[in-house]
């Protein structure tokens, strides 16, 4: 059984592809690639089928971490399965989706697990420009998430 998790912001160009690549290094790095699938949408179409922008990019190679994807929406068919993490970015995201598809049972803002700071948002750089700040949080967030999910699914 494959274990989803899916990252949510609004454009699907600064945030989640930061999140999605972040993740996806540490599942990784823990050589559970092969158990946990790790993707990433937007609420808002504006930029679907662009690469992630070039501050994500930039300080995510800065990281030593490689990221290729391209933007796209979220479906219906994502927040169909009870069982994937949907994780959003902030609040909004959240608020969005359950106004769009309903109550999904597995949803949760990633700084939820966040340990060392007290956003609960991630400040969205699009209009900040502070992608390092985002990437600080982002891995903080993803470090709580990935524990959680081996504590919840006994790995
Ligand atoms: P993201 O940032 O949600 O972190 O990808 C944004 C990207 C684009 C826009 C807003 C936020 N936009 O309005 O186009």
């Amino acid at each position: 059984m494959s274990i989803n998790v899916l990252f949510v912001c609004l454009g699907n160009i600064c945030r989640s592809p930061m999140a999605e690549a972040v993740f996806q290094q540490m599942v990784n790095d823990a050589g559970l690639a092969n158990q946990i699938t790790v993707d990433s949408a937007g609420t808002g179409s504006w930029h679907v089928g662009e690469r992630a922008h070039s501050g994500t990019r930039r300080v995510l190679a800065q990281h030593g971490i490689q990221y290729n994807g391209r933007a796209r929406q979220v479906t219906a068919a994502d927040m169909a399965d009870p069982d994937t993490w949907i994780i959003a970015m902030d609040g909004d995201n959240l608020r969005d989706l359950e106004g769009r598809y309903g109550r999904h049972p597995h949803t949760a803002r990633l700084l939820d697990y966040a340990a060392n700071t007290q956003e609960r948002s991630v400040p969205d750089p699009y209009y900040t420009g502070n992608f390092e700040y985002v990437y600080q949080l982002v891995s903080d967030g993803c470090h709580g998430l990935l524990a959680a999910i081996l504590e919840e699914n006994n790995l």
